[in-house]
């Protein structure tokens, strides 16, 4: 195939409303993102109905200004791809119907794509020379998955959290030591002020199964120290809190992602997702990947929380496989990695 492929993205599955076009899976042409944050922070986190409604006023422009930003009309696009899972029923189905639509009037195939799948694609925007397989860790607001990715569209689960995700488990704390939502940007900042050895929090291990997560352990310890501290009239040194929270995650996920590369003979391993960004956390992974003589792959933070870019990269290679959807395409709140 030497034409070029250009991909109309779209991603609605949480609170940001995004539209991209992708040249070839790897050239970003344009990166449209309305983040509804402001919205959500007087709620303390998403509430999915206003999420739904501001999507609905927002995806026509968003579309509209990712084709004007790439120089392109639907003409000259070759395919509309859109999150159709996992995520929120309401915004998801926002981007699902405003894809078909276009689909349906401008005769253009649809690719439907999985919100992780388009995460983990989000390391070949930057990556050029990133091929499967290779072993991939994706941490977001609503998942922790260590992922083999055997080829492109090929994946194998080996490792999730048994409970609490890892970005869940940073709203929780951010939102008990009083920093609002959303709290993974907000706790990587005061980190930086803080004692990671100040207080020791538990790092969980699962016998059975190795690679698998768990935060709500942890996410208890920490609302137990504070309620603690309160108790005895303690005063709290928020920094040293989100510092040893922070490292108690960071520890055990670099851990687990290292240790499965090691026993599955990995070389190259690539985070994703949105705690992705937090910058201890690449810190952690690049020494850790270096010591081992295994190549650490990581996108930017732009391409690392919610985009729609990440998902025209990930409907590239689905669409050269030959991939299609059909105008019945429904948004599935819980699809899983790999389900069609
Ligand atoms: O991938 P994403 O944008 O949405 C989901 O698919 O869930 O991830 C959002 C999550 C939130 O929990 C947010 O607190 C976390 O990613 N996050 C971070 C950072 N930036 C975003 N967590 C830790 N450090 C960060 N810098
Ligand atoms: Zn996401």
């Amino acid at each position: 195939m030497n034409e070029d492929i250009y991909i109309l993205a779209i991603e609605s599955s949480c609170d940001e409303t995004a539209a991209s076009v992708v040249k070839n899976g790897r050239e970003v042409l344009s990166n449209v993102i309305f983040s509804q944050i402001a919205l959500h922070q007087v709620y303390g986190g998403v509430v999915p109905e206003i999420a739904s409604r501001k999507h609905i006023e927002k995806i026509n422009q968003v579309i509209t200004e990712a084709l004007t930003q790439a120089g392109m009309t639907l003409r000259e696009i070759t395919a509309v791809a859109v999150t159709y899972g996992p995520g929120l029923v309401g915004p998801l189905l926002v981007g699902v119907s405003a894809a078909k639509a276009i689909c349906f009037a401008a005769q253009l195939p649809l690719i439907g794509i999985h919100h992780i799948e388009g995460h983990i694609n989000a390391n070949y925007i930057e990556n050029k020379d990133l091929q499967p397989p290779f072993l991939a860790l994706v941490v977001s607001g609503g998942h922790t998955h260590l992922v083999i990715v055997k080829d492109y569209g090929v994946y194998e689960i080996i490792g999730q959290t048994r409970d609490d995700a890892a970005g869940e488990a940073f709203d929780k704390v951010a939102r008990a030591i009083g920093l609002g939502y959303p709290g993974g940007p907000k706790i990587d900042r005061l980190s930086r002020e803080g004692n990671p050895n100040a207080i020791h929090f538990p790092r969980a291990k699962i016998e059975e199964a190795v690679y698998d997560f768990s935060f709500s352990g942890l996410k208890s310890a920490v609302l137990n120290y504070l309620n603690g501290c309160e108790m005895k009239g303690e005063t709290i040194n928020r920094a040293d809190v989100a510092a040893s929270f922070q490292k108690a995650v960071i520890d055990v996920l670099v851990a687990h992602g290292v240790e499965a590369a090691q026993a599955y003979g990995f070389r190259k391993f690539a985070i994703a997702g949105g705690v992705a960004s937090n910058s201890a956390l690449r810190g952690a992974f690049a020494e850790a990947c270096k010591e081992r003589g295994i190549a650490f792959y990581y996108p930017s933070p732009i391409f690392c929380t919610d985009n729609a870019a990440m998902i025209g990269a990930a409907a590239y290679y689905e669409y050269r496989k030959g991939r299609r959807s059909g105008l019945d395409l429904n948004a599935v709140p819980n699809l899983k990695l790999g389900e069609r």
